[in-house]
């Protein structure tokens, strides 16, 4: 294909997943409120100047996306790395599920599991129906739902925001090891969920020793399962409480971290930047990847509530006007430089040689 083609082919399947999104959220929101008789009369309505200038963010993360790919950052292919056939597997499972979901959210049950799930063992914080999720993160349904359920989130955008920790990293770990590939370069993903960070990682870096932890058992199986289909060497899956991480100091490189933080209370997200701290390098990164916070885009802070109002999302108001700035300073880190993107919010934070 030659690059236009190929930009063409990028932008018709963004485009693509941006529709198919907004139908089902549209059908999805109209049947919930039909059978469960619930309006959503707590959330803002969104005007269509905030419409238009999310088209207008989106089109920048797109040409930002695109242009990454070109300047070789990461191989143009991540730009079409969607698990489609997962995808296809489980759209209409998503659709079955949806049922149970409206029958919680009407009862307002937010921590419900089925009897066969094991939730001793885990941070309280953590036993959640984080958004309305069937058996939270602890189900191997919610981990093969997972992944469909952010692209519909995000428009088909989600891969598009956590990608934008691969340039960062990449510039990071240049100054800390000098030339790239002549070294054994340590990558630790925080909470990495069903792994699509450490996908592009994987792709990114194909000679970086690459690790991920998360908590939850069966999103650590998926993510193996996501991972194992690369001929490059697989990455080390570790099951940890990010809180009390299971390296030991100045272990790795770079540390990456998408989308943990508005799902922790503020103790623990301090503790996690510690932690993330005490196992990286001096002169390392550490990229967290999360979502916008109040003010950043003001026109967006009715979107903001709106997420935590119709989600369960019970750290996220607290999360949108917390300084991670200052938290990342009061763990040690030096320079802290913040990017935004769309709905995400990204701190690159350097430890001090
Ligand atoms: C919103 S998901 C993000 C997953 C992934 N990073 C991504 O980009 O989609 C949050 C993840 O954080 C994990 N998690 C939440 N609290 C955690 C903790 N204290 N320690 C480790 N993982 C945690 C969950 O199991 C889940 O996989």
């Amino acid at each position: 294909m030659t690059d236009p083609l190929t930009k063409l082919t990028y932008q018709a399947v963004q485009e693509g997943k941006k529709f198919f999104s907004l139908a089902h959220k549209g059908l999805s929101t109209q049947i919930g409120q039909l059978v469960t008789s619930e309006r959503e009369d707590r959330t803002f309505p969104v005007s269509l100047e905030v419409l238009a200038l999310i088209q207008t963010h989106l089109d920048r993360l797109r040409e930002i996306d695109w242009k990454e790919a070109q300047q070789g950052i990461y191989p143009t292919e991540l730009l079409f790395d969607d698990p489609w056939f997962d995808f296809a597997q489980y759209y209409p499972i998503l659709w079955f599920d949806l049922p149970q979901i409206w029958d919680r959210v009407s009862r307002k049950q937010y921590q419900k599991f089925d009897a066969d799930i094991e939730t001793s063992g885990y941070p309280s914080y953590y036993v959640q129906n984080f958004h309305h999720q069937t058996n939270g993160y602890l189900s191997d349904l919610s981990a093969n739902l997972y992944d469909l359920q952010v692209e519909l989130l995000f428009n088909g955008s989600a891969d598009t925001m956590r990608r934008r920790v691969l340039a960062p990293l990449k510039r990071g770990l240049a100054e800390v090891t000098g030339d790239l590939p002549q070294h054994p370069i340590r990558v630790l993903d925080v909470a990495t969920g069903t792994g699509r960070t450490l996908r592009f990682l994987r792709k990114t870096l194909p000679q970086a020793s690459l690790h991920g932890t998360d908590l939850s058992p069966a999103y650590l199986r998926k993510a193996n399962q996501l991972l194992s289909d690369l001929p490059e060497t697989l990455p080390q899956l570790c099951q940890a409480n990010a809180e009390d991480l299971p390296y030991r100091d100045n272990h790795f490189h770079g540390i990456t971290c998408v989308f943990l933080f508005h799902e922790l209370p503020p103790e623990a997200r301090q503790n996690v930047i510690e932690q993330c701290y005490r196992v990286l390098q001096p002169g390392g990164t550490f990229i967290i990847c999360d979502s916008l916070q109040t003010d950043d885009v003001p026109e967006f802070n009715s979107l903001l509530h709106n997420f935590h109002t119709t989600f369960h999302e019970p750290y996220h108001r607290h999360y949108i006007g917390d300084d991670m700035t200052q938290r990342l300073h009061q763990a040690g880190f030096g320079e802290v430089e913040t990017q935004v993107h769309l709905m995400s919010k990204y701190w690159i934070a350097r430890k001090s040689v």
